[in-house]
């Protein structure tokens, strides 16, 4: 054994797991740790469920079961990539949205939990969840932002946008996946140039990281999340300039638009979207209380 082939720090041997499932989750609880993985044993629980097709619960309940030699093989696996900085929904190719399963591509940012403050911001403001809107989403990604509108509001259809043709080809397989795509339209474009208005909202999770903080991200973003998906020019506002001009054509009177936004950004965010011609209505927190969606309509 050279070494090449000697378990690193942070690595399992073949002797490191052991022969239930319990233990094979504290084994890789403890290389997750080793290997400086935030949230060590929540990962282990996940990379449990990924490798062994179980269910949190089923994990939780069935500690003694014995793995055989692939499922044990398939842990390792896992566990050596999360170890090296690869995020468990990047090795698997999905992420829950929404409460819904999202397939992920090259193209497509991962969808984080704080991005579900912009679905609950327009839920909280188009109360009436049967009326026909038409939803716009500006830099789809994996679609998750107009799919899971259309999945609270039955009669509603939209359109989702990205520059990155593979991630509205991912959008679009999403769609289908969810029985959605008879609502959903994915076209590849430069956000609303070339779109006709008569939206009743548009939602947006623009890349927002500013150029020069690219380098400084987690390695796990950095590395595995498309860089036209985070960097957002020298102040990171670049997008919603580019945003904000198109949203009077797009939006129809009275129109609604709610836009994720990065650390700190609310009030050059908010200035923005006022200087585009809009009136801003509020920013909403998610839930860690930091100020994440500016919400603003067109004036009726
Ligand atoms: C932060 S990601 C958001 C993806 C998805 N909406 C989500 O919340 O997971 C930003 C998206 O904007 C897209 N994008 C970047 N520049 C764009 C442009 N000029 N026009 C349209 N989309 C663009 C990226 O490809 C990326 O998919």
């Amino acid at each position: 054994m050279d070494a090449r082939d000697k378990p690193g720090h942070g690595e399992l041997g073949d002797q490191g797991l052991g022969g239930t499932v319990g233990e094979a989750l504290d084994e890789t609880a403890a290389a997750l740790a080793a290997a400086g993985i935030d949230e060590p044993r929540r990962q282990a629980r996940r990379i449990m469920v990924a490798a062994l097709g179980l269910s949190p619960a089923e994990v939780f309940a069935h500690p003694h079961r014995r793995l055989d030699r692939e499922e044990h093989a398939r842990i390792q696996a896992m566990v050596r990539r999360v170890a090296a900085h690869e995020p468990l929904s990047r090795i698997t190719g999905h992420r829950e949205f929404w409460g819904r399963d999202f397939v992920l591509s090259r193209d497509t940012l991962d969808p984080r939990p704080e991005t579900e403050t912009v679905v609950e911001a327009v839920l909280a403001r188009l109360t009436d969840r049967e009326q026909p809107y038409r939803f716009l989403d500006l830099g789809t990604g994996s679609g998750c932002l107009l799919l899971a509108l259309l999945s609270e509001y039955p009669q509603a259809s939209g359109i989702g946008v990205d520059v990155a043709y593979g991630a509205a080809i991912t959008a679009r397989h999403n769609a289908a996946r969810l029985g959605l795509g008879e609502r959903a339209s994915f076209v590849a474009g430069d956000w609303g140039a070339g779109l006709a208005g008569g939206f009743d909202a548009v939602v947006a999770n623009p890349p927002y990281i500013a150029t020069a903080d690219l380098a400084a991200l987690m390695p796990e973003v950095r590395d595995h999340d498309p860089r036209r998906a985070l960097d957002g020019g020298a102040d990171g506002l670049a997008a919603y300039r580019a945003i904000a001009r198109d949203l009077p054509r797009l939006l129809v009177p009275g129109g609604l638009l709610a836009a994720e936004i990065g650390l700190g950004q609310a009030d050059s965010v908010a200035e923005i979207i006022i200087a585009g011609g809009l009136a801003v209505e509020r920013v909403a927190p998610d839930l860690a209380g930091i100020a994440r969606v500016v919400l603003a309509c067109r004036l009726g």
